[in-house]
């Protein structure tokens, strides 16, 4: 695990959009994994200045909210397509979001799996994290093997997201999500947190043990997992200073 700590979020944002750069440079068709919320915006703000060229790039969402149309504004098709895919030259047919409406939930899930699968895997997935250590909707207790598949919503997390909703009654209590096994399989994950509210999750996802009640832990088992904190998010870190430490010592090849 890699813990690259900024003053700001937009700073951390723009290290993790040099990855993402450096990444649709070398591999112009390379598979993306996005994750929506509050924490990406600075960094589909950042990708969206560096005018990259995303004609041949695929993308897989995390999450969707059950029984929301796709065109509602809180729909993550929706989130989306306002915050990054309208401002690049991505091909529509090259996105894919798990659709809230199927009929079949099992299929859809089983053939979104397929899917990531037959497109060549995820390069790098973009994660958040939940107040409660979620990544994508998986909640505590989560498998730490799962697949694709519906997800009840926690209370807290029906809380958190009221803000986008306006009140609490509107926000769908199910959701499909990608597995955490499904995420594990990602060649990289890119996590991103900011503030002081995340910071009692990353605390225990970066130095807790691994757990299903906190589902981020899992990423300490992952061979190439990064999280890009601000200094808010990092606060409960007891080995914050070391952190610091390793990233101002990479070996010159190895900096972002
Ligand atoms: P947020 O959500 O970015 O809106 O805080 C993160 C998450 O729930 O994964």
């Amino acid at each position: 695990m890699e813990i690259i700590i900024q003053n700001t979020p937009q700073d951390a944002a723009d290290i993790a959009a040099s990855i993402i750069a450096k990444l649709l440079n070398e591999k112009p068709n390379a598979v993306l994994g996005l994750a929506t919320g509050s924490t990406p915006l600075p960094l589909y703000k950042r990708l969206v200045e560096l005018n990259l060229d995303w004609s041949q790039v695929i993308t897989f969402n995390l999450d969707e909210y059950i029984g929301l149309p796709r065109d509602h504004s809180q729909s993550y098709h929706t989130f989306m397509w306002e915050n990054l895919f309208r401002h690049t030259n991505i091909h529509p047919s090259n996105v894919y979001i798990p659709d809230g409406n199927t009929a079949d939930i099992p299929k859809f899930c089983a053939d979104y799996e397929a899917l990531i699968i037959e497109k060549g895997g995820i390069d790098i997935q973009v994660l958040g994290i939940g107040t409660d250590g979620h990544i994508g909707f998986n909640e505590p207790t989560s498998s730490l093997a799962s697949r694709t598949r519906i997800k009840t919503l926690t209370q807290q997390t029906i809380r958190d997201n009221a803000r986008f909703f306006g009140t609490e009654e509107e926000i769908p209590h199910h959701v499909i999500t990608m597995g955490i096994g499904t995420i594990m399989e990602a060649r990289q994950n890119i996590l991103l947190a900011f503030g002081e509210n995340k910071a009692q999750a990353i605390a225990e996802a970066v130095e807790g043990p691994i757990q299903a009640i906190n589902p981020a832990t899992v990423l300490q088992m992952h061979p190439n997992a990064k999280f890009f904190l601000d200094i808010k998010s990092a606060s409960r870190l007891k080995r914050k200073e070391y952190y610091n430490w390793v990233y101002s010592n990479k070996p010159e090849w190895q900096k972002f």
